[in-house]
């Protein structure tokens, strides 16, 4: 039997750009007006998409991969907003957590509680999680050779760091210092924050699927938040993204 494929989900079109040139054996199929490109990448049977950006364009991607596509597991890769100190543009973060920053149905519900799961964490497949961290770390120790050190000097990105922990999502680009700071404070062990992750975790869990989210800092989600935002996409983002796919796939990682 011929085994069930991965989904690797873009939230933007610089990012899917920078992947399907991976692909062979590319048969595109359109639905829910979304492009889903199967195929396979170094072997592996793998279904390329853009999701769109926010949670609802997300949550309607990963239920159609995993009820039309069969996937086995899900990988969102993109960017994300710094928020916790020491987190910075350039740096990879890989989710262990993530959580709906947005969601407060408070005083029905605690902050932040999905209501009705009685939850407001949920868990990525630590394996997964654990294989792209490895891989992440791989591209980064070579970024030089990936990018270049004067590209990676003009946007200010030094010697990056690959960091593992909480990122939370929610419909709304972080783009002021005072709305980080809410954020920092309400949710001190956030690593960085985003618009899909912590949708595909929910549904995700509806469906007992692994996923895992991978994302490079391209701000730190305060007023500069969305200066060179597409040209870091193209030019360093999707770079990454492209690097630490390949090299995941290419060990023959899922299983
Ligand atoms: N994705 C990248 N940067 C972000 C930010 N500052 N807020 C929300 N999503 C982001």
């Amino acid at each position: 039997m011929s085994r069930l494929p991965v989904a690797i989900v873009s939230a933007m079109h610089e990012e899917l750009r920078a992947l399907l040139p991976l692909l062979h054996d590319r048969q595109s199929v359109r639905l829910a007006r979304r492009d889903f490109h199967q195929g396979t990448i170094h072997g592996q049977p793998v279904v390329l998409v853009l999701s769109g950006i926010g949670k609802v364009a997300t949550t309607t991607t990963a239920v159609l991969l995993m009820h039309e596509f069969s996937v086995r597991q899900l990988v969102f890769t993109g960017v994300a907003g710094g928020l916790r100190r020491g987190v910075k543009v350039g740096d990879v973060v890989v989710a262990q957590q993530l959580l709906q920053h947005d969601m407060d149905a408070s005083p029905l519900f605690p902050r932040f509680e999905i209501p009705l799961t009685g939850r407001s964490h949920f868990d990525v497949d630590a394996a997964l999680a654990e294989a792209l961290g490895a891989a992440a770390q791989r591209c980064v120790d070579r970024a030089d050779a990936l990018i270049g050190s004067a590209h990676l000097g003009d946007f200010g990105i030094g010697a990056a760091l690959v960091h593992r922990g909480l990122i939370v999502s929610g419909d709304r680009f972080v783009a002021s210092a005072a709305h980080s700071a809410k954020l920092r404070a309400a949710l001190p062990d956030a690593l960085a924050v985003e618009m899909e992750g912590a949708a595909v975790a929910q549904a995700c869990a509806d469906f007992g699927r692994p996923f895992a989210v991978l994302r490079t800092i391209s701000d730190r989600a305060d007023d500069g938040a969305h200066v060179d935002f597409t040209r870091f996409i193209a030019e360093i983002a999707s770079i990454y993204t492209r690097a630490i796919v390949e090299d995941w796939l290419q060990r023959g990682a899922p299983s």
